[in-house]
């Protein structure tokens, strides 16, 4: 049986499979019965106002929404700062000396700020980067590890109005800098180096090759990661860099937040798309805000003693929504951790969890793949009891990874929250209320109170099983494409009049449960990480040897898609198994680790159909090793050539 089968079979039996709230869970939770879904369906601008009057304004919305297809704008004419809701807002609330992060890095060593001291910090940050002539509008850069100065940054630029642009700080070089480039960023934020498995990522030195000869960067600022001031990775400092220690050692800690339009720009969040280069997603304050408070607040139950950890990278936007802005905008306690899952040994997660009584855990099923593949030993060496709640978010979990997570780390007591959400929509759109929602193993189950969700064919017309499509705006919604209105609205808007394209694939059960597969266009989903077959393309053909280049997502038990890469020569060069290791390493280069193909096939010609595209769905069939019975990385041309023509005979 192949593995989808047996995924398809796994999904049916557990779709049998429901799981009430637990009743000593549901007591005490903040949504617990339907009404909160029958008021937003009854009045939806009427219950997102209640929502956004939860955040502080300093001048409140004459208008909660103006809908000119496909241009929202929410709380029209509204001022606010967000920065301003996720620490001064918490000071005036008596949560002042309440902890905000507590932060743990790779080699153990800890730092805590309370929300005063938080505040401080940002509030000093923000006034250096005015020092840098950093003015309200003006984009930045922040390529930093999983260290408090992300979240710092974030909101320091926040707080005088400046757009941030986050850049993975897994991405090479030419990956920053093209992100530099496109929003023109005035000032990059990084670090020496981070840690990672024990070794040290060398940022700066990534940072110096990115922004070499680009002029439109005037200041770089520098975070020395290591307690001691121990400079790693080899950083070297030049003329237009400046030590982060330095900066906020002579700025002063009072710094007003800017009043910013509820329509003003808040960050650009690069992702990838089906062609060409990656899009910056643009999201603005008073909307996002709105929903990222809610979401946080409703999804995870969270209440004033709970210890959050959301595992992602901020370079995501798990990590914007769900580490920075929804829980800080709460007055939430979170963990915030630097390094990877199995360092110092495969059970850091679980002794991160014991150790600050973690009660929410919010990470993603690949990396719940590779707990079961390490061994349940693992988790079970130690106390989780202060775990209520479980969280996953980035691609669909298989009911398998689901069960195990429930009983192995929730010890079957603890309600899972599988989150269906993009870039793109800024915030949670399908899941279940803990408290309210029976789940299903491998189910989002149903769309967030206040927002919309159906499947639609390609026609439009509503269906069982097609594409997943959002039918109304909602707050956290993207505004648009950096710099490019029409891409805007031909990736998202021109499918169907007037509603959202996903690009996923989805089912709905007969109790309305969505069951979300995967998306339908070509993008993969590595690990729940998004990656655009075109860019891992580009960035092949750019080594000498490659002629063409077609990449197709294949199955993977452990990242749920692995990329596969084909590959044809300029005439008469070699092609080895040294080859394959040297241009995986290209992309490496190239993009980041991230984007390595798991294979590299080489083939004399790519098969394309009559009109010239290249057929995909032959290639992952390949790859997949359904037409070669295995998987080898060498494709024999005449085998390709022989399907091809199969292919294109069943196809008519
Ligand atoms: C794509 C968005 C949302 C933050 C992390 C990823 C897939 C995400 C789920 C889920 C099934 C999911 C979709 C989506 N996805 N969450 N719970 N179940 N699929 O953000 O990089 O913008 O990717 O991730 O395919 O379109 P992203």
């Amino acid at each position: 049986m192949t593995t989808a089968k047996r995924r398809e079979i796994d999904v049916l039996l557990s779709e049998e499979r429901t799981f009430d709230p637990p009743p000593g869970f549901r007591d005490r939770a903040h949504v617990v019965g339907e009404q909160p879904y029958l008021t937003a369906a009854d009045n939806r601008e009427g219950y997102w106002e209640s929502w956004a009057r939860e955040l502080h304004w300093f001048q409140p919305w004459e208008r909660v929404l103006d809908w000119q297809p496909p241009f929202a704008r929410w709380f029209v004419g509204g001022k606010l700062n967000a920065a301003y809701n996720c620490l001064d807002r918490h000071l005036a609330a008596g949560r002042a000396e309440k902890r905000a992060l507590v932060w743990e890095g790779e080699p153990g060593d800890v730092r805590t700020y309370t929300y005063r001291e938080l505040h401080a910090e940002v509030s000093r940050f923000a006034n250096a980067l005015k020092g840098l002539g950093v003015m309200k509008g003006d984009r930045v850069a922040i390529y930093l590890p999983m260290i408090p100065e992300a979240a710092i940054a974030m909101l320091a630029c926040a707080r005088i109005g400046a757009p941030h642009s986050v850049v993975f700080g897994g991405f090479s070089p030419q990956s920053l800098r093209d992100r530099i480039e496109d929003a023109s960023t005035k000032v990059l934020i990084t670090a020496d180096g981070g840690y990672r498995r024990g070794g040290i990522v060398p940022l700066k030195a990534n940072a110096d090759a990115a922004v070499d000869g680009v002029d439109i960067v005037e200041h770089v600022v520098v975070v020395r990661r290591h307690p001691d001031g121990e400079v790693l990775g080899g950083a070297t400092m030049g003329e237009r860099d400046h030590w982060y220690h330095e900066l906020v050692a002579e700025a002063d800690a009072e710094c007003p937040a800017e009043p910013m339009d509820s329509e003003d720009l808040l960050y650009i969040l690069y992702t990838y798309g089906t062609t060409g280069k990656p899009k910056g997603i643009v999201h603005t304050t008073g909307g996002y805000m709105t929903q990222v408070l809610a979401t946080t607040r409703w999804v995870f139950d969270l209440r004033d003693e709970d210890i959050y950890w959301c595992t992602a990278d901020v370079g995501w936007v798990t990590g914007h929504s769900y580490i920075v802005y929804g829980p800080l905008a709460d007055g939430a306690t979170q963990l915030m951790y630097e390094g990877a899952p199995d360092w110092p040994d495969r059970g850091r997660f679980w002794t991160l969890c014991e150790k600050y009584g973690v009660t929410i855990l919010y990470t993603a099923p690949t990396a719940i793949r590779a707990f079961m593949k390490w061994g349940a030993e693992w988790p079970a060496k130690h106390d989780l009891s202060s775990l209520r709640l479980l969280g996953t978010v980035g691609e669909p979990i298989n009911p398998e990874a689901w069960m195990w997570y429930r009983e192995k780390i929730g010890g079957d007591r603890c309600p899972i929250v599988d989150t269906w959400w993009q870039t793109e929509t800024g915030a949670i759109m399908i899941t279940p209320l803990p408290g309210a929602i029976a789940t299903k193993p491998g189910s989002a189950t149903l769309p967030f109170p206040g927002t919309d969700a159906t499947i639609l064919d390609s026609e439009g017309n509503e269906a069982e099983s097609g594409l997943l499509a959002i039918t109304s705006p909602w707050p956290a919604m993207l505004r648009g494409i950096y710099g490019d209105e029409e891409r805007y609205r031909t990736t998202y808007w021109s499918k169907w009049e007037g509603a959202y394209f996903t690009g996923d694939a989805a089912r709905r059960d007969e109790d309305g449960y969505y069951w979300i597969s995967g998306r339908v266009d070509d993008v993969l989903n590595v690990a729940g990480h998004r990656i655009g077959t075109a860019e891992v393309e580009s960035a092949l053909v750019t080594h000498p040897v490659v002629a063409e280049a077609a990449v197709v997502g294949r199955q993977d038990e452990l990242k749920g898609q692995a990329i596969a890469a084909f590959v044809s020569v300029v005439d008469g060069a070699p092609v080895s198994e040294d080859l394959v290791k040297e241009l995986r390493d290209h992309v490496a280069k190239e993009i980041g680790a991230i984007a390595k193909p798991a294979d590299v096939i080489f083939t004399a010609d790519l098969p394309k159909t009559r009109s010239g595209k290249i057929m995909r769905r032959l290639l992952r069939d390949i790859a997949e090793g359904r037409a070669l019975g295995d998987t080898t990385t060498l494709a024999d041309p005449a085998v390709v050539e022989q399907l091809k023509k199969q292919y294109e005979g069943s196809e008519g």
